[in-house]
């Protein structure tokens, strides 16, 4: 397991005494810290004008345009992190895909795996250089955040990118990706590992341009039993977080994994995120003392009537228990028709909330 070391916070060092730093290594933290998924879209306004101007892809390519996206979203909203703005995709392209973000469509890969050949056919990827735009953007944002902000660094874990560099698209069943793991495992292996092996060294170079925390969207894992989980995917998982840098907590997400969650947890992570399908008491008692979480609010409820908001917001704070380690976020991205007004009453309910004193 992927065990960040715990060094003593001085009060002295902004960064040291962040809660969300805190919490994602166990320690008691002032209030309960909170970002979330996707805070930086297409519910926000300041978002919409700039996606106005600019197509999303060039959006991610353009550091200047994502730092100014980052860095409004985690001041308006009052958050404890700041989420790098880009997307879990942007690696297919350097690896060879032909990836498009057709407006309202989603993501669309142009040439998709079929065969085995077509893994031969992956380009090396031995640095994050053609992702060079990303680094910059993590400079950028690192430089233009208050100090006491973390910024989350992030990549998508090798079996959600597998789908997509499969399926082509997003998919219902994943049959095609599945069926190709089914067919040619040792193909698949193949794959799941040049994924891990770009996956390490592009979040270490996140990491080296400034990212203090990172996280690993495996956001399609749920769709996998807990056999074809330890077969298929944990192995390269367990791969993945031992090459990454062990200084860094590392955040391991995935949705609908209540059948997953211990087998997550042994792969590695300093916190696991959970979504709202499984009742966080329970789930971070199965996971143990070891790890924190984070999570876990259905979206959904941002659209609620206020009172019943709060309801499922204090529900989630309830489960908690104020216990050291808890990141409050939803369970998965903010939905594009979320009031904005919601999530800053959100936010404020959670700090005060769970504003405690701390020896
Ligand atoms: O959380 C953040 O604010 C950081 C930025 C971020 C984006 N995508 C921006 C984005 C992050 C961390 C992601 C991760 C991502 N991207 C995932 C994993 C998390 C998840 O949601 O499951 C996945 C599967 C993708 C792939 C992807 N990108 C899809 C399926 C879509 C279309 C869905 C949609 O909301 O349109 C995107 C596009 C995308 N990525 C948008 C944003 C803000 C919307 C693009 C737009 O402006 O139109």
């Amino acid at each position: 397991m992927n065990h960040a070391p715990t060094p003593a916070p001085s009060p002295a060092n902004p960064f040291e005494s962040s809660p969300f730093l805190r919490a994602c290594l166990r320690q008691p933290a002032s209030v309960t810290p909170i970002w979330l998924m996707r805070q930086a879209g297409r519910y926000m306004e300041e978002y919409r004008a700039i996606r106005d101007r600019v197509g999303f892809l060039e959006l991610c390519k353009r550091p200047d345009l994502a730092t100014e996206v980052t860095v409004t979203a985690a001041k308006r909203l009052g958050v404890d992190a700041a989420i790098l703005f880009a997307d879990i995709l942007l690696i297919l392209e350097p690896l060879g895909f032909q990836l498009e973000f057709a407006r309202g469509d989603g993501p669309v890969i142009h040439n998709p795996i079929r065969s085995a050949e077509d893994i031969d056919r992956l380009a090396p990827f031995a640095s994050a250089e053609p992702l060079g735009f990303v680094l910059e953007a993590v400079r950028l944002i690192r430089r233009a955040l208050e100090p006491a902000i973390p910024l989350i660094g992030f990549a998508g874990a090798p079996f959600t990118l597998a789908c997509y560099a499969i399926e082509g698209k997003g998919s219902r069943h994943y049959d095609h990706a599945k069926t190709f793991m089914y067919r040619d495992p040792g193909a698949w292996h193949t794959l799941m590992e040049r994924l891990a092996d770009a996956t390490a060294v592009y979040l270490n170079e996140q990491i080296q341009a400034g990212a203090q925390v990172v996280q690993l969207f495996d956001s399609w894992v749920g769709t996998l039993s807990p056999g074809d989980y330890t077969r298929y995917v944990q192995p390269h998982m367990a791969r993945l977080f031992r090459l990454l840098d062990p200084h860094t907590p590392v955040i391991h997400f995935g949705t609908g994994t209540g059948q997953l969650i211990e087998l997550q947890r042994d792969a590695g992570g300093s916190v696991i995120g959970l979504d709202w399908r499984v009742d966080l008491d329970e789930a971070w008692y199965r996971l143990g003392p070891e790890v924190a979480v984070q999570g876990n609010l259905d979206p959904v409820a941002l659209l609620a009537p206020w009172e019943e908001l709060e309801r499922m917001a204090r529900r989630v704070l309830d489960q908690a228990g104020g216990r050291p380690g808890h990141i409050f976020n939803l369970g998965h991205g903010i939905l594009p028709q979320t009031p904005v007004d919601n999530v800053l009453r959100l936010v404020d309910l959670v700090h005060n909330e769970s504003r405690r004193n701390i020896p």
